[in-house]
């Protein structure tokens, strides 16, 4: 029986999963591959320690890959078994996985894997998502077993959330290391990482409830001038280094779910920042867990980002170990 992918699978599997999200794209990331096992490690050269000093994004981000890559895979016609946080010395190793080929692949697998390389982030105003409550409670199936709630922001609540979120823009614009962070990953797109410009909008056409970045130039000819996106949360019950992958695990699959229905989406993090913050989210979407990311997810009003944002090549994220 066959119980690993060939290289070429496994390189064109894991180019595929780079192009999960990652807070201000610093694909936090390596993986390892040895006989039979594929290892996923997180990057700690790439934590951004004014903007996620605990590192909870780092392996948020690390999760979101790493669902990413178990849907490549799935379309390859191979299923993996994973270890998560296998090698309690090492807090850097976050999974092992193991294969095994699978006969049938779904039509529901084939659209997931299909939404990899069309999502963005779309940080521009969005339309409001229609016949909303049955995708909801579709999402919340999907999550539910890696033990993250997904819960609903309710409309009333968006002023709150949207002076809270102006509130704390307005305390970052004099944290200088935070602002000096963030001009070095955002707005510039020379590098293979980081947000180019081209994925922000011009600082007229920032959504409240978002993150505030430098100016950018994306443009959305025909864009919503007020943001009608649904606002979901994703929670759990404890708040352990597991919690924070499984988060990213579930985040991934939401956002490939909702692309898959022609939706767009945007991972939003600094209200998930600070434990006065966090406190805040648990009381306005009255739930009892440890709120981890918020996600917007809308109808692209305009055409949207066509460019997809960078990614580093795979040579700098896989490395065979020497036997
Ligand atoms: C843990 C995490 C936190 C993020 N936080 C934000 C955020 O606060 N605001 C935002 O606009 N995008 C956020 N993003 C999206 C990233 O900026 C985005 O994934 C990255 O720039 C790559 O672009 P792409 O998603 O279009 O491929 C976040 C993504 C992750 C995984």
């Amino acid at each position: 029986m066959e119980t690993m992918p060939d290289g070429r699978t496994l390189e064109s599997a894991v180019a595929l999963a780079s192009r999960a999200p990652s807070l201000h794209n610093s694909q936090p990331w390596r993986w390892t591959l040895d006989a039979d096992e594929l290892a996923l490690f997180s990057d700690s050269d790439r934590i951004l320690p004014a903007t996620d000093p605990s590192g909870r994004q780092m392996v948020l981000s690390c999760g979101a890959v790493l669902h990413h890559l178990r849907v490549a895979l799935t379309a390859r016609h191979w299923a993996t078994v994973v270890e998560r946080m296998p090698d309690a010395t090492n807090r850097r190793c976050l999974a092992t996985l193991r294969f095994r080929r699978l006969d049938a692949v779904t039509d529901i697998d084939l659209r997931m894997a299909e939404a990899i390389g069309r999502r963005r982030t779309e940080r521009l105003p969005m339309g409001a998502p229609q016949e909303w409550a049955r995708a909801e409670s579709a999402l919340q199936m999907l999550v539910e077993p890696a033990g993250v709630r997904l819960s609903a922001i309710a409309e009333h609540e968006r002023p709150a959330l949207e002076e809270l979120s102006r509130r704390i823009g307005g305390e970052r614009r004099s944290d200088l290391a935070y602002q000096t962070e963030l001009s070095w990953w955002a707005g510039h797109g020379m590098y293979p990482d980081g947000i180019p410009p081209d994925a922000l909008p011009p600082g007229r056409r920032t959504v409240a409830t978002e993150r505030e970045f430098p100016p950018g130039n994306a443009t959305g000819e025909s864009a919503e001038a007020e943001d009608r996106a649904a606002i979901l949360l994703l929670s759990t019950t404890t708040d352990t280094r597991l919690d924070w992958l499984r988060s990213g695990e579930a985040l991934s699959a939401v956002l490939l779910a909702c692309t898959a229905r022609g939706l767009a989406t945007c991972s939003v993090t600094h209200l998930t920042e600070s434990e006065s913050s966090r406190a805040f989210l648990r009381e306005t979407a009255r739930i009892e867990g440890v709120p981890q990311v918020m996600i917007r997810v809308g109808v692209r009003a305009g055409p949207g980002p066509d460019a997809a944002t960078p990614r580093r090549p795979t040579s700098a994220i896989l490395f065979r170990k020497q036997s």
